[in-house]
């Protein structure tokens, strides 16, 4: 059983979690997630380590709360376990001094992209985070990515804060404004990465993504994360869930996660009436 330690409200539907977890956070690397399971009925999921500290032996989640299992997680408070906590899992982000990093972060993917940030910045890289919510209440963690960028941008769908606009808007105009980029790294919703791969496609920049694909058991044994990367299959579990943008097939990857959408509507009406 692992404790929940603190537990805050980051904005609404949006909440952050640390727990107690000494031996995932031991191991912890950017760009890997754990698997969780709430309860002794719950299913389980994928959720980002964003921070881990070894000393205290505690890892930080972040979470929208999307249906069943991310409603049920957002209820549990300070000194309630959770069930089940495997990890650390997925592949690490490779992390190198490459010259000048983008990271770019749309909604709950802004959580996704700060350890991968932090850790760039920590390998001497010039970082800059382009962050963006559809409103500026969704917005998270902007003064933790400024201190660990050398430029933040951040957007709004509805201009209500930063530039009105999409992240991939900004990604455009730093391209044609010449900066010489290395690499961009893009985690978020599908649309997003998909727009954000069409930008850097002309420029040949390598473009990362984190994907998000169902998963099941998480250790690449019930194929249920496979996504197509090249004409390959991948598993986002194991093989991922970072891979090269250019060579993702989103549309698939789109079609996949709305497979399950009739169950997770009912499944999401019953917990509203609990
Ligand atoms: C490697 C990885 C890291 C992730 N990190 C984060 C994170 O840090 N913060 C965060 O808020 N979310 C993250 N997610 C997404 C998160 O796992 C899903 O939002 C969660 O599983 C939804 O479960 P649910 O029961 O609450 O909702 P459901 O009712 O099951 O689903 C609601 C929505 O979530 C999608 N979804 C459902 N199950 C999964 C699943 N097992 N994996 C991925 N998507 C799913 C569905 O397509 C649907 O659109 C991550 C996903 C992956 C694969
Ligand atoms: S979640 Fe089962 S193989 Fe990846």
């Amino acid at each position: 059983m692992n404790q929940i330690l603190k537990k805050e409200k980051l904005a609404e539907n949006i909440k952050k979690i640390t727990i107690e977890a000494p031996e995932i956070a031991a191991k912890a690397q950017a760009g890997q997630f754990v698997s969780l399971i709430v309860d002794k009925k719950g299913e389980r999921i994928p959720l980002t380590i964003v921070e881990s500290d070894r000393q205290k032996g505690t890892i930080t989640l972040i979470f929208l709360e999307v249906g069943k299992t991310t409603f049920k997680l957002g209820k549990l408070e300070k000194g309630d376990n959770i069930v089940s906590l495997l990890g650390p899992l997925g592949k690490p982000t490779h992390i190198d001094r490459l010259g000048t990093v983008v990271t770019v972060g749309g909604g709950v993917g802004i959580a996704e992209v700060f350890p991968v940030t932090r850790a760039f910045k920590e390998a001497h890289n010039d970082v800059i985070s382009i962050i963006g919510a559809r409103s500026k209440n969704l917005l998270i963690l902007e003064e933790p990515l400024r201190q660990v960028s050398d430029k933040l941008f951040v957007t709004t769908d509805d201009g209500s804060y930063g530039q009105k606009g999409f992240v991939s808007d900004v990604l455009k105009e730093l391209l044609e404004r010449q900066t010489k980029i290395d690499l961009v790294y893009a985690v978020g919703p599908v649309p997003m990465m998909r727009v954000v791969c069409e930008v850097t496609r002309p420029y040949k920049i390598k473009t990362l993504v984190s994907l998000n694909p169902i998963m099941v058991d998480a250790t690449g044994m019930c194929g249920s994360c496979r996504v197509n990367v090249g004409g390959e299959t991948k598993f986002g579990c194991v093989d991922g869930p970072e891979f090269d943008g250019h060579l993702v097939d989103f549309v698939e990857l789109q079609k996949r996660l709305g497979q399950f959408c009739r169950q997770e509507e009912s499944s999401r009406e019953c917990c509203r009436k609990k």
